[in-house]
This record gives C-alpha cells, structure tokens and sequence, in this order.
C-alpha cells in the first residue's frame, strides 16, 4: 500500500476566499496537501517537510508595513514555491524585488501570454498567437503588482497592463502567478497547478479514493483495536461516511444514535432507519425525542437561544442513550477538515460568528470517551467520493446541507409541532417539484420557510386566514455568499398552487429574492 503522505505540498494561508480551493485542487490531483495560516512556526514546517509550498493570496497590500509576510524558512527549505497573487507579490518583496499599485487594476477575466517557455506554463495554453506565444484565459484579482523582478528572476506572463503577471527563478524553482489558477474561470488553471505539484514538485499521485480509504481502515484498527464505538447518526453527509466506514471495519463494535428531535424533514427517521439499519445492518437505535424537544422550544422565539436549547437537548438525550451502554470507550464524530481549518481560525480570532453552528460537539466531560474523527483530514468533496465507494446511494450524498438545528431555525419564533408539520409538508412538496423538474441539482440549497403570520385568502367562496410559507432557492459555491435563484416563474407557480391547495392552513406563499449578503440563507 503506497503512503498516500509521503509526497505532499504545504499551503500557506494569506487569507484569500480562494485558500481552501488550492488546497481541493491539489487533493483533487491526487496529492495531499494542508492548509495552515501564513504564520504557522517555522519548526511545523520543517517537520512536515513539503515538497513544495504554495503561498496563497490575501487581502494584505503588500507595500503597506506590517502586511502579512511568508515566513523566511520557506526560503531556506529548498523546495519549489508557487506565489499566488499576494503570494507572488510577498515573494517578491522579501527576496529583493517590489511590488506597488497597479496603474491599472484589473479583476476579472484577462488573457495572458505565456513568455521564455518556464516549467510551469511549459505546453500550457488555450491559444498560440502568430508569434509563437501561448496565450492562456485567466482569472485577475489585483490592484497591486509585482514592479521589480528579485534578483535571478526572469517574466514567464505579461497582460496588456500588467508586465510581471507571472516570473521565475528557474535555478531555485520559485514561481509567481498573479493570476488565480485555482479557480474555474482560469481555464487552465488545473493543469498549471498540476505542472507544479508533478512536474516540478515531483509528487506521486497516491491520494486516490481507494488508497484514502484503505488508509482510513487501518488508522481506525489501530485506533480502536477491539473496543466499542458509539456514534451521533444523523444522517447527514459526514456521520453517514463515518458510520459506513466504520461499520465496514469494525461491523458489530459499532452502535449508532440516531436523534429524531421532531425537526427532521418529512420521513427523515424512516429513511435514515431503512437505509442503515435495514438494508446495511448497522445497529442503530432510534431515540425518538421529538416531544422533549418542542416543550424544551415552547415559548422560546430568539434564534441564537433556540439553537442553544436544541443543541443542549440533543446533547441530554444522546448522554441518556449512551448510559445505556456501559463499555464503550470511543466517540466517532464526522469531523471534515474545513471544521478543522475554521475551528483554527476562530481560535486565531480571525473568523466572525455570525450565527452559533451547532453541531456534534462539546459532549459534557463526564463522557469519558477518545473520540474517533477519521474524516477529519477530508474535504466534503471527497468524503462524498468516499462515500459513493463505500456504496452509498447517491442521493443521500448529493443532497443539499441541511442545518444541525434543522426545520428549527426554518420555523421563525416559537416553535411547536402544528408548525413543524405544516413545514414538513409544504418542504415536501417543494423539494419533491424541484426534483421532478430536474432543478434541485441546478440550485445549491433550497427549503421553505414557516412564518407565524396570518393572511387573508379565498378558497371557492370561503375566506381563509392562515399562515405564509416562504420558499428560498440559492445558488452559491461556499455558503459564505449566495445569489437567489432565478427557479422559473411557471415551476413556482406550480409549487405555490399545490401547497395552498394540499395544505389547508396555508394561504399565501412567497418567494425571497434576498442575496447574501446582506441576508443569510437560513431565515434565522
Ligand atoms: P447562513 O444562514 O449562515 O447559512 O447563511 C450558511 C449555511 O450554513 C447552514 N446553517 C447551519 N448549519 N447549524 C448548521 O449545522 C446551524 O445552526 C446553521 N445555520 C445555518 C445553512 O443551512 C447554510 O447551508
């Protein structure tokens, strides 16, 4: 079995949206690689022992003091570097050269032309114009470049406005981009980076499903030897791979707690218990709390409280559950690595809570377990390439996030079971439409919403005055920013006819055409 770790590449986080798509880019050549902040010790880095770094782009104005600096021992490493943007541009300055404003800013789209046939856009373009040069489609994001090439650097890519948009220094293998290839609009933009991480960093490619999961195998063997393993199933991505994985390594040492906290969506549990306990035959048990849950929500309307109290009666009931066993000595959780990378940059005060995310966490210390985290070094891309090899069905992996406080912050103020029903069923019908419709893969997150409000309507000759369900559609790529979905005006008008018509206490349905920001996705 090859060491999926021995060749990897370490990126240096300056605090650019694009961080955690270099990392997925490079995972999805097939090479492992970590994200770490641009200030992680020197002594980390050594001990990791790269075989390349790539310093990342960020916010920082580089000629600005105190801007953020690589730390001097990528320099003395000896690998190749790979400067994105405020990477190349920190580059730059530390190694002799400068960097200044931009006459011209550019952000967007640019061609560039590849100059003196450099390693890394060697045979790479979308084009060759008469006089032989590659020219390449790219993604710019700059008001700063790079003025002044450090010593023994030579131009590998120049813009119309931009002289230095990519150098060299071929001796020591030290790149610049000023261009983004980690997004999709650089069209090139994977092959570039694969010239780095193959070419000239000369890493294998070992990170491969298969070989991701037969490492997994052994870590958890080893890990958990013969002892027992409890695990939180909510059905979700991430505890479904965890259990799955688990299940097919340590099959009966395995006991699963699936929580119906009454906010599931229609059928959920049903689901959840057929897909693990019947048809793979895990042991999961079924704790069907929805009850405590309400009356532990009634009369509550504040959001952040709200998810406060469903996180501390889902914590109440799986510590009741797990009493009941009294051997078990680990916790496995479906910990991913953006968790981890988060988790860190709270830690650093560098991220903002916005809203309290709860999930699987902080079990009261006196549940002496070790946890068990085997997805914790995985991108949600892979765990859900991991999960289809493990054989689970598509849908369940593909389906759309789905909040830990579920149909709870869907329900706006109080919560109670009338409500939660009435949402079941109106999400239902909306999630069952889009998918007849062949849309629900086209939007990243769709759901409805549950507003306590009343409103006047007309059904044959009779006044109805009930509630309004609201139902949301974005399109986003990390959640962070969303832009409504522009579902066809026909396919809505459908889905609003058969929830006032199948829903009695219904009486007005709404569209929200709110982009985040300023809104966020979930109404609370
Ligand atoms: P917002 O509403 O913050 O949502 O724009 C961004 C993404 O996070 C999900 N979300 C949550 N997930 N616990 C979770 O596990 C929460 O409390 C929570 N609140 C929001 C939301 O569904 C969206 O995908």
């Amino acid at each position: 079995m090859p060491n999926i770790y021995n060749d990897k590449i370490l990126i240096l986080d300056f605090g650019s949206q694009y961080s955690q798509l270099i990392a997925r880019r490079i995972r999805d050549i097939g090479v492992y690689c970590e994200l770490l902040p641009y200030d992680v010790s020197s002594h980390f880095i050594e001990k990791f022992k790269p075989n390349g770094i790539i310093l990342s782009g960020g916010p920082d104005t580089v000629s600005q003091t105190n801007s953020a600096r690589a730390p001097d021992i990528v320099f003395k490493l000896n690998v190749p570097l790979l400067g994105i943007c405020y990477g190349m541009q920190t580059m730059a300055v530390q190694l002799g050269g400068d960097a200044r404003s931009a006459e011209k800013a550019e952000y967007g789209f640019a061609q560039i032309r590849a100059r003196n046939h450099s390693s890394l856009l060697n045979n790479i373009s979308d084009e060759i114009n008469p006089d032989g040069h590659g020219l390449l489609d790219v993604w710019m994001s700059h008001g700063i470049e790079v003025t002044k090439l450090p010593p023994e650097f030579k131009v590998i890519a120049s813009t119309n406005n931009c002289e230095i948009a990519g150098f060299e220094n071929p001796k020591k293998q030290y790149y610049g981009l000023q261009f983004h290839p980690e997004v999709t609009h650089t069209k090139q933009g994977i092959q570039i980076l694969e010239q780095f991480v193959t070419h000239i960093c000369q890493c294998e490619k070992n990170w491969t499903a298969e070989n991701i999961i037969d490492e997994l195998i052994e870590k958890i063997k080893y890990q958990v030897g013969n002892k027992k393993v409890l695990l939180g199933l909510s059905g979700g991505v991430d505890s479904s791979v965890v259990a799955t994985l688990l299940h097919q390594t340590i099959g009966e040492q395995l006991t699963c707690v699936f929580v119906d906290n009454g906010l599931l969506r229609l059928n959920e549990g049903d689901e959840v218990m057929n897909t693990f306990a019947e048809n793979m035959g895990l042991k999961v048990i079924r704790s069907n709390a929805q009850q405590q849950f309400y009356k532990a929500l009634s009369n509550e309307n504040d959001p952040e409280m709200k998810r406060k109290i469903i996180g501390r009666a889902f914590i109440e009931v799986f510590d009741h559950e797990a009493q009941k066993f009294k051997d078990i000595k680990f916790l496995a959780q479906g910990t991913i690595y953006p968790d981890v990378i988060e988790s860190a940059g709270a830690a650093s005060g560098k991220a903002k809570v916005i809203k309290s995310h709860h999930n699987v966490g902080g079990l009261p210390e006196n549940m002496k377990f070790e946890l068990v985290e085997p997805l914790k070094e995985l991108f949600k891309d892979e765990v859900r390439t991991i999960g289809m090899k493990l054989g689970l069905p598509e849908k369940m992996l593909y389906r759309h996030p789905f909040p830990g406080p579920g149909l709870g912050v869907r329900i706006l103020g109080e919560v109670n079971e009338d409500y939660a029903d009435i949402l079941r069923h109106a999400d239902h019908i909306y999630l069952e439409e889009l998918n007849k419709h062949d849309l629900y893969n086209k939007v990243d997150q769709a759901f409805a919403v549950f507003l306590p409000v009343k409103s006047v309507g007309v059904t044959g000759d009779e006044r109805r005055y009930d509630y309004v369900i609201a139902l949301r559609a974005v399109e986003t790529f990390d959640f962070m920013t969303a832009r409504w979905a522009r579902l066809p005006h026909d396919f809505l008008d459908h889905v609003s006819n058969r929830i006032m018509n199948e829903i009695s206490r219904v009486s007005r349905v709404v569209y929200d055409i709110s982009g985040k920001p300023p809104a966020t996705i979930e109404w609370e």
